[in-house]
């Protein structure tokens, strides 16, 4: 797969670490973050890497910031966006399986490395269940393109 990576100043090491462990697993990753240590407006990178997902020039999009918060706000703002932001792997598989998400956001101030990659490969091994998951998926982008349901 194709995957944009997006981060701000705060997460330099935790980037490099699952640009690695990305690359390790076959894919194909697309860089937008900053590799620059000077404080960096995380909007920017969020923005970015959801619009290369929304798209289609990147499947999937994984992007991180310090709480991974407000990156996440950042990037669910851009029309066709489901951005997931995750400090366990749990809530990572569901979000794939029943919200269809197509980002997954964390922070590189909340937790590890290794907590990092666990919570990726349970997002990407988990894929989408459809049936009423869909309807409501559904419901969640009418929202966005009709401002209520
Ligand atoms: C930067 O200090 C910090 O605010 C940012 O990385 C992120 O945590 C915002 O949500």
């Amino acid at each position: 797969m194709k995957i944009v990576i997006g981060n701000d100043h705060t997460a330099l090491d935790m980037k490099r670490e699952i640009v690695r462990h990305l690359e390790e697993r076959g894919h194909t990753v697309i860089n937008v973050g900053t590799d620059s240590p000077e404080s960096a407006d995380y909007p920017i990178y969020g923005e970015k890497a959801a619009q290369l997902v929304a798209h289609g020039e990147a499947d999937l999009g994984i992007i991180i910031c310090g709480t991974g918060v407000g990156i996440s706000l950042a990037a669910n703002k851009v029309p066709g966006i489901r951005c997931v932001v995750c400090s366990e792997p749990y809530s990572a598989k569901l979000s794939r399986q029943h919200n269809n998400t197509n980002m997954l956001a964390f922070g590189a101030r909340v937790i590890g490395a290794e907590l990092a990659k666990m919570i990726t490969d349970a997002w990407l091994d988990a894929s989408f269940e459809g049936g009423r998951h869909q309807r409501r998926v559904n419901m969640i982008m009418d929202i966005e393109k009709n401002g209520g349901l």
